[in-house]
């Protein structure tokens, strides 16, 4: 017997289903799928059998993702499309940390994955199971990064791609890396959840796999960064884990991640996971603050510079509520101002984000969490995926929608030079005003 199958998450419900089973979604009730093991896993010796397999040059253990397969549901003879995902840093950082007033806080850079964000972690699952699967064609809406992610890996798997993107809000370097790998794009006149319907319509067709957030699969893979994180900080679990929400694919994937971990006696607590999102792409924050949590309603407009965040219909939205609740976590908004300034000063740490990222250091600024806690912030994507919004900054022309000007409050704009006053250290010194 198989040793793991997929469940509807739903209580009511709980359906079931094998594995191989070509759902997004409970065939039953509608409800999203958790992918669950069979048997408790004998945990006592992973931590000493991952921690050598770092030496080890097989390809899976060069994966941060696959290095720790006791918890992923293939088996060992699987043909695994990988690009050597996972294995990203945790990086002190002392400007956010005063920034934020906490000495404790770290960043855990998901940017540094091959195609730059955290989407690889969770496409290495997906398309492996695609193949796996038999499908011809892989497909998926996006903001950006998940269409990057998804043609990287469906080049590897030699598979064929489309990728639906709302037309003139994906950013050129993200557009840019889905067309050289060859995917197909195609450019729709509406927003992200215009074409997220749009996909989840066509994958309909057996022949068709989808790999958004709502495919279990993806999330086995993006639940390991929990485990390199936990094996990172030599097993002590953070106060707080903090990331941005979009899809709400990333917090419910660490909300698994935390839960398998503690369930096997691999950690005996979990961080409070937290969700920022932006102020104007916000409906979970706004079924947050409600009373009662009972009716989740849509953001018909979203709106945000943060373009990979710019979501008003997360799909994944019932697993990241189960992942904040279990947790004690929260989930608060920050302002276009807010977001801007704090991927400012996480790029003046030497660590390069994109907007979207720095949600999570502004948000911790605004948490009220004690200085003698500790806080982990989770970068999900590079600072050279949105080089538009940084120069706009550092050159005082960023506008937020509504036309509101922001402030670059941490600008460093370039400065003209005229050749001939530049001939010595003197002139260099006059031009910086330094001495
Ligand atoms: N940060 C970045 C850089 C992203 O690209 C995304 C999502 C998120 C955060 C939000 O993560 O959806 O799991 O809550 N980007 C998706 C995409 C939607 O199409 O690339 P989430």
């Amino acid at each position: 017997m198989p040793s793991h199958y997929q469940r509807c998450i739903n209580p009511d419900c709980r359906t079931e289903f094998d594995l191989d089973a070509r759902l997004y979604v409970c065939s039953r009730c509608g409800g999203l799928l958790d992918i669950e093991r069979r048997e408790a896993i004998d945990a006592a010796s992973l931590r000493v059998l991952w921690q050598q397999r770092r030496a080890s040059l097989d390809p899976r253990d060069r994966s941060g993702v696959w290095r720790f397969r006791e918890f992923l549901p293939f088996t060992d003879d699987t043909q695994i499309v990988s690009l050597g995902e996972g294995n990203t840093p945790l990086y002190d950082a002392p400007r956010s940390a005063d920034y934020c007033r906490l000495p404790q806080l770290k960043l855990k850079h998901q940017g540094c994955n091959p195609t730059g964000s955290f989407k690889d972690t969770g496409m290495t699952a997906a398309v492996t199971q695609a193949r796996k699967l038999g499908a011809r064609l892989v497909v998926c809406a996006s903001t950006g990064n998940t269409a990057a992610s998804l043609a990287a890996y469906a080049a590897r798997a030699d598979l064929m791609c489309a990728i639906v993107v709302p037309s003139g809000h994906v950013s050129h370097a993200k557009l840019a890396q889905a067309l050289d790998y060859g995917a197909k794009v195609l450019e729709v006149d509406g927003n992200f959840d215009t074409c997220m319907n749009l996909i989840r319509e066509l994958a309909e067709d057996e022949s068709v796999y989808l790999v958004n957030s709502i495919n279990p699969f993806r999330i086995e893979g993006q639940k390991t960064v929990a485990f390199e994180l936990a094996e990172q900080l030599e097993w002590r679990i953070p106060d707080h884990l903090v990331v941005p929400g979009g899809n709400l694919g990333n917090s419910s994937a660490f909300g698994k991640g935390f839960r398998e971990l503690l369930e096997s006696g691999l950690i005996d607590r979990q961080p409070k996971i937290t969700v920022i999102q932006a102020e104007g792409a916000a409906p979970f924050a706004k079924f947050y603050s409600e009373d009662e949590h009972e009716s989740f309603v849509n953001e018909e407009h979203p709106q945000t510079l943060a373009s990979a965040i710019k979501i008003g219909a997360p799909v994944s939205w019932q697993k990241a509520w189960r992942a904040v609740r279990e947790t004690g976590g929260s989930v608060i908004t920050v302002t276009e101002q807010e977001i801007a300034d704090a991927k400012a000063i996480i790029g003046r740490d030497g660590i390069g984000c994109e907007p979207a990222s720095a949600t999570t250091v502004a948000g911790i600024r605004k948490l009220g969490i004690k200085e003698n806690e500790s806080v982990v912030a989770v970068l999900t994507g590079h600072v050279l995926k949105d080089t538009d919004y940084v120069i706009n900054y550092h050159s005082e022309n960023l506008i937020a929608p509504g036309d509101v000007q922001i402030a670059s409050s941490f600008r460093n704009s370039p400065i003209k030079v005229v050749s001939q006053d530049l001939h010595n250290l003197q002139d260099l010194q006059d031009i910086l005003k330094i001495n």
